[in-house]
């Protein structure tokens, strides 16, 4: 039998048409479409319209906007029923419990599940995040922007913040076969239903080498606190064997293009705000100058693996930037991400297949059985 595959780098087990990513070149494609066209130019419910139909919607098709409003009322209507789901301390371990609470059957139509389960995720995170401040989540508007409204249920600003929310989820919808979207397909591949494999890439998306590294990000911009003291910091923490989060990556071996989605989006945001953007401003030089001092330094200890700035890094700056809690980094990643879940859930329910790699057994065995 073959060695094992620990991390199944370079392992192909499915075939898809939702995206494409590139890791020499830094490139990420939507259904054909480049990550950077479809932030500046379209937009989160565009980019959903266009990765669960293939199609970018017209502007005159409300469906998806629909289905989304659909999912901010549902999750609103549930939230009293909801009881300990919501009390949980981590917003990951919240959305696990409140996504449990839905059937597939509560969502309506099968091709809006998408945008349904979209709507009833980021409102639950918006209503642990009230409930963690003791405040009422307030009831969702469905003639609302989805991104817009979602600021609003969490107490922030919409508009220019909602603008910028909206560009990070689309950067971050849909990423080739990532650990959260392989437990969804593993789960789909065995017949189960779309909650069951929704709270199982939840689980995955939570651990700090997955969709849990944004919040770590700005502990270290925190710790840091001045461009000054960067490199001691990271040369410390280096040598402590910890690695740097929101840097390296399993498929690129460039910048994550994502990153510089984020960067665009918050060079937007900081233009709108103008004079009030200062503490942003701030923040995102130092971020700047961490991520170069970081690169260098990894270069230095791994000459011949490159690890650069992946899409948490400037997640975590754009976030802060427009007021969502760090507590809420995961939740608000899942947001989106669990568009791309449903997507790659329907392609592995056409294949199928049940997926099931095989193992090498390395243990002992007690002699056999004497025949006869
Ligand atoms: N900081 C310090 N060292 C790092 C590192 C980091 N962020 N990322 C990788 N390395 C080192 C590893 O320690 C390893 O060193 P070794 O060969 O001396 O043991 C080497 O680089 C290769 O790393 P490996 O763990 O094989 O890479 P991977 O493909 O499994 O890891 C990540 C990819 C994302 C898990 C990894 O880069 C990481 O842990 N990054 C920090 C967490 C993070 O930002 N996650 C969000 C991902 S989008």
């Amino acid at each position: 039998m073959s060695a094992a595959s620990s991390g199944l780098e370079g392992v192909i087990v499915a075939e898809t048409v939702l995206s494409d990513v590139d890791g020499e070149r830094g490139e990420l494609w939507l259904r054909g479409e480049p990550i950077e066209r479809l932030a500046q130019q379209h937009g989160f419910e565009s980019a959903l319209g266009l990765l669960t139909t293939g199609r970018l919607p017209e502007p005159s098709d409300g469906r998806v906007a629909t289905g989304l409003a659909r999912g901010r009322s549902l999750a609103h209507g549930r939230i009293s029923r909801l009881g300990d789901a919501l009390e949980q301390r981590d917003a990951m371990d919240a959305l696990r419990a409140g996504v449990a609470h839905f059937g597939e059957g509560d969502l309506g139509p099968r091709d809006d599940a998408a945008a349904v389960l979209a709507g009833v995720v980021a409102t639950l995170a918006a209503g642990w995040a009230r409930r963690q401040r003791g405040e009422t989540l307030p009831e969702p508007d469905p003639g609302a922007g989805h991104a817009d409204d979602v600021m609003r249920l969490l107490g922030a600003s919409p508009g220019t913040a909602g603008r910028a929310l909206d560009a990070y989820w689309v950067a971050v919808i849909d990423h080739g076969l990532n650990a959260s979207t392989f437990a969804a397909r593993v789960v789909a591949s065995t017949g189960s239903d779309l909650i069951s494999a929704v709270t199982a890439a939840i689980g995955a998306l939570k651990g700090p080498l997955h969709g849990g590294a944004p919040g770590p990000v700005l502990d270290m911009l925190d710790a840091i606190g001045s461009e000054g003291d960067a490199e001691a910091w990271l040369a410390r923490e280096l040598a402590a064997g910890r690695r740097i989060m929101g840097m390296g990556h399993r498929i690129y071996r460039v910048r994550d293009p994502r990153a510089l989605v984020l960067e665009q989006a918050l060079h937007r945001y900081r233009q709108e705000l103008g004079p009030g953007a200062a503490a942003v401003v701030q923040r995102l030089e130092l971020a700047r100058h961490v991520e170069q001092v970081a690169g260098r330094l990894l270069a230095e200890r791994h000459p011949s693996r490159a690890l650069a700035a992946n899409v948490e890094f400037y997640t975590a700056v754009l976030l802060e930037a427009i007021d969502v809690p760090r507590a809420l980094f995961s939740a608000m990643f899942a947001a989106s991400r669990v568009v791309g879940w449903c997507a790659h859930v329907a392609e592995q329910r056409a294949t199928g297949r049940l997926i099931r790699p095989a193992s090498r057994y390395v243990g002992s065995r007690s002699p056999a059985l004497a025949a006869g």
